[in-house]
């Protein structure tokens, strides 16, 4: 696995906010049949507010799970969480889920750790139970970037590429769906992401090259930044 200490992803961002959140669980909920006795499993959870949105909009009798490496003091106490790795989360008993949500985690991982995570996923699933994997869009990602960023996150949804190729041609892709929401965010905001190194491409950047991208960003674009964040969706 790469070097991932993803803190700030979902830290007071649109990531986090209601309106993305709702209109996420909006496009989940349209796309599985999910009821109040749904077991629903959250992998590289974060902080755990779309699960736990998820969770009141379908009144789970079950609190769903979400498990994540960084156990986060402000995670939604709506979740049942567990720290724990993903690639040993399933060795340790037998769960059987309806929902298994991996979102923009999946490139976190080597294809030796995908092949073996999504195995046992399957394995782990109920009879109708489906695992909605999301990832950046690789072709028409439209994130606010400087050089560097830009330079590593082409790097990045390459790699993306290459899994989704690989995973299509291990697994059969029931379907294949886009989800887009359109960001408004003041540039002092969005250069505070980038400040706490939100997305895992920021995490090897040196304080000097982070700093030269903040004044990158400040004179490339205007005091509000709006673009689409683009979301590959693929179920198993
Ligand atoms: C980009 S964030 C996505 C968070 C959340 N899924 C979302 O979309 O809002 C990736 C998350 O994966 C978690 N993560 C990284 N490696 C992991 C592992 N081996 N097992 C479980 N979670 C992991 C990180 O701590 C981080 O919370």
């Amino acid at each position: 696995m790469v070097s991932t200490v993803i803190k700030n992803w979902d830290n007071k961002t649109w990531l986090s906010s209601n309106e993305y959140i709702k209109s996420f669980n909006k496009f989940l909920i349209r796309h599985i049949k999910v009821n109040s006795n749904s077991k629903i499993l959250d992998i590289g959870c974060g902080r755990g507010k779309i699960l736990g949105n998820l969770s009141s909009n379908l009144k789970l009798k079950n609190k769903p799970l979400g498990i994540d490496i960084i156990a986060h003091k402000d995670r939604d106490k709506r979740i049942k969480f567990k720290k724990i790795s993903a690639s040993s989360f399933f060795l340790k008993k037998n769960y059987k889920f309806d929902l298994i949500l991996i979102k923009q985690t999946i490139h976190l991982f080597s294809l030796k750790q995908i092949k073996k995570l999504l195995d046992l996923s399957k394995k782990n699933l109920n009879q109708n139970g489906k695992i909605f994997i999301f990832a950046l869009d690789t072709n028409k990602n439209k994130l606010p970037t400087f050089d560097l960023m830009k330079k590593k996150l082409t790097k990045s949804l390459k790699r993306d590429k290459k899994i989704l190729k690989f995973i299509s041609e291990i697994y059969s892709i029931k379907k294949k769906r886009r989800f887009t929401y359109n960001v408004k965010i003041s540039k002092k905001d969005y250069l505070r992401m980038i400040k706490e190194r939100y997305i895992s491409t920021l995490l090897t950047l040196s304080e000097e090259e982070i700093s030269k991208g903040i004044k990158e960003i400040n004179s490339k674009y205007s005091n509000f930044l709006r673009f689409t964040d683009k979301l590959i969706c693929i179920v198993l």
